[in-house]
């Protein structure tokens, strides 16, 4: 994982940052205080996505932080949009990086949420199929029945609302399951409510020497009462490719 370099800008400039250091730059000391961490790549003109994934958008130091990132967390959310059109399997890590969450005193593998409303997720897909921990499926009770009976013989369903999904009830219901350590990699309409709701702590952010143009989606959707602002806490950089961190000010 360590063969692209990253030298870090701020806090403090480091050079060629091994695996450990990255780590231990994005870890939190307290893990009993719930954190909900997100992740994006976005193009320098701000698309998330290149013809429909954000395959286009990664470059290795990005791959690179996407993968140490999942090493760190107690759960991975996603929305159902960004499953099916990424294409998730199941949320299985490479050997190297489950034996380093071991050494940390983790479980090797993140527990998978993925939050849907529609519930048109396929109970026979290798997401559950191929699980190494029961994945949660967080969805209202307006869902439809007879889907989520199917998935529940896969996978813990997690009511989190009515007629709509409440993200604060989501983020509680992973803390209360011990899972305060939260890291979600999208998509946008997931990443839009969860800031209007104001659940979210933490934003990741790889902005990737690209332009797109065209009408691609930005890395929020949806409508926010007023902007949020940011305090940027940490800057890398991997030749060409910015990854930055920001915190959402309170
Ligand atoms: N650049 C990046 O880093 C990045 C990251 C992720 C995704 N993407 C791109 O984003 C695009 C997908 O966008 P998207 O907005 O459709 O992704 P999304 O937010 O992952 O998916 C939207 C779907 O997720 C479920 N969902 C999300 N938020 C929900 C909420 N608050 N309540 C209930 N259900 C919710 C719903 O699923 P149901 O339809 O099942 O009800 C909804 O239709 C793709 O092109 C993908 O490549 C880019």
């Amino acid at each position: 994982m360590g063969a692209v370099r990253i030298d870090c800008l701020l806090p403090l400039p480091a050079s060629d940052l091994s695996d450990d250091a990255i780590s231990a730059l994005y870890d939190r000391a307290d893990r009993s205080v719930p954190w909900l961490r997100v992740n994006f790549v976005s193009s320098a003109d701000g698309a998330a996505a290149v013809d429909g994934v954000s395959g286009g958008l990664g470059t290795d130091a990005d791959h690179r932080i996407f993968d140490l990132l999942r090493e760190l967390c107690d759960v991975v959310i996603v929305g159902a949009g960004t499953v099916r059109s990424e294409g998730y399997g199941a949320m299985v890590l490479p050997p190297a990086s489950a034996a380093r969450r071991v050494a940390r005193g983790l479980p090797a593998h993140p527990v998978f949420a993925i939050v849907s409303n529609s519930l048109t997720l396929d109970p026979a897909s290798p997401i559950f199929t191929e699980a190494p921990v029961r994945p949660i499926v967080v969805t209202t009770e307006a869902a439809p029945h007879d889907r989520r009976t199917a998935l529940a013989a896969v996978a813990d369903v997690l009511i989190a609302g009515q007629q709509q999904l409440d993200p604060s009830i989501l983020v509680a219901a992973l803390a209360e399951r011990g899972l305060t350590q939260q890291h979600c990699e999208g998509g946008p309409s997931l990443f839009g409510s969860l800031l209007a709701a104001g659940a979210v702590d933490e934003l990741c952010l790889t902005v990737s020497p690209q332009l797109v143009a065209g009408d691609a989606k930005r890395i929020a959707a949806g409508a926010l009462a007023s902007p949020r602002d940011l305090a940027l806490s940490q800057v890398l950089v991997s030749g060409d490719t910015l990854l930055l961190r920001y915190e959402l000010r309170r």
